[in-house]
């Protein structure tokens, strides 16, 4: 597996995704050579034109990469975010990845794909490469409109597709129910989830609770993604500080101290 390169590329596309307001869109790479990467890995990019403001890369989780292109679904948030959303077929990209661990895929096994929002992103590829979409359900939960989503990229890849729009605080309480209800289902199975932090705890949680084997993605701020700055730590079940670009971003949810 390629891991750890650098890379200067250019953008092939960027695709918004939905309406103006949402900021989610598809942002495509011309490929840079690597042989295969597994869903779940990230890659560190930044516009190819060094400015100092932000000065560090950005962590994407890899959407889909092939011989052509390398494929991020990426929602605007703040000034990394915002540049990539101005960039234009054509415009330099330079990078590091794929980087990081990746989530288990066993296509005779029931599986279930929980994502939070942009959580979706490594799910794309994750469906793609699963092989069997009999076993592979997905449920994401979104406080954006349903349509700011590439749903199409899973036509055909999952048994099933559940969205659950979350638009009160009353919502979370529906939500966590049909989480509960969900992994219930999969105490033999299989659970693997992308999102924040809250939502990630409740799926560990709900897994411990049903003796599901789950598999987190983390989504911490990172600068370097090769395990030098240690600005991305997390606390692993002994305690210790453990790095989320190289020990993870993908961790067993038994590995993890979730309250710490
Ligand atoms: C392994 C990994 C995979 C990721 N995959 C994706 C992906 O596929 N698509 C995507 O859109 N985003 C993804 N992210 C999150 C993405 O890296 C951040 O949203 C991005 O770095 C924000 O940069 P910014 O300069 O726009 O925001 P900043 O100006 O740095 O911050 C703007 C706001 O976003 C918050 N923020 C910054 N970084 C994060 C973060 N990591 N998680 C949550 N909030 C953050 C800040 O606290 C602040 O409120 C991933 C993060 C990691 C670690
Ligand atoms: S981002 Fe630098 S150690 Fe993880």
């Amino acid at each position: 597996m390629d891991r750890n390169r650098c890379f200067d590329t250019e953008v092939t596309r960027n695709e918004l995704i939905g309406s103006e307001e949402g900021g989610q869109f598809l942002l495509g790479l011309k490929a840079v050579g690597w042989k295969t990467f597994s869903p779940g890995q990230f890659a560190m990019i930044r516009p190819g034109k060094i400015t100092l403001d932000p000065v560090l890369a950005r962590p994407f989780s890899i959407a889909w990469a092939n011989e052509e292109e390398i494929l991020f679904f990426v929602q605007k948030l703040g000034r990394g975010t915002r540049q990539f959303a101005e960039l234009r077929p054509g415009d330099a990209v330079t990078g590091w990845g794929p980087l990081g661990s990746f989530f288990a895929r066993d296509p005779s096994k029931p599986t279930l794909a929980l994502a939070g929002g942009i959580g979706l992103a490594p799910f794309m590829g994750y469906a793609r490469k699963f092989g069997n979409p009999d076993n592979l359900e997905l449920l994401l939960g979104h406080t954006q409109p349903a349509t700011n989503f590439p749903l199409d990229f899973f036509d055909g890849l999952v048994s099933k597709l559940d969205t659950f729009y979350q638009q009160t605080r009353e919502d979370l309480n529906t939500f966590i129910e049909m989480l509960d209800e969900r992994i219930s289902r999969y105490a033999d199975g299989h659970v693997v989830a992308c999102g924040p932090m809250p939502f990630l705890k409740t799926v560990g949680n709900l897994a411990t609770k049903y003796g599901a084997k789950a598999q987190l993605s983390l989504e911490n701020k990172m600068a370097c993604g090769i395990g030098a700055c240690m600005g991305c730590v997390t606390t692993n079940a002994k305690g210790d500080h453990v790095q989320v670009c190289t020990r993870g971003p993908v961790f067993w949810a038994t590995d993890l101290d979730l309250e710490a």
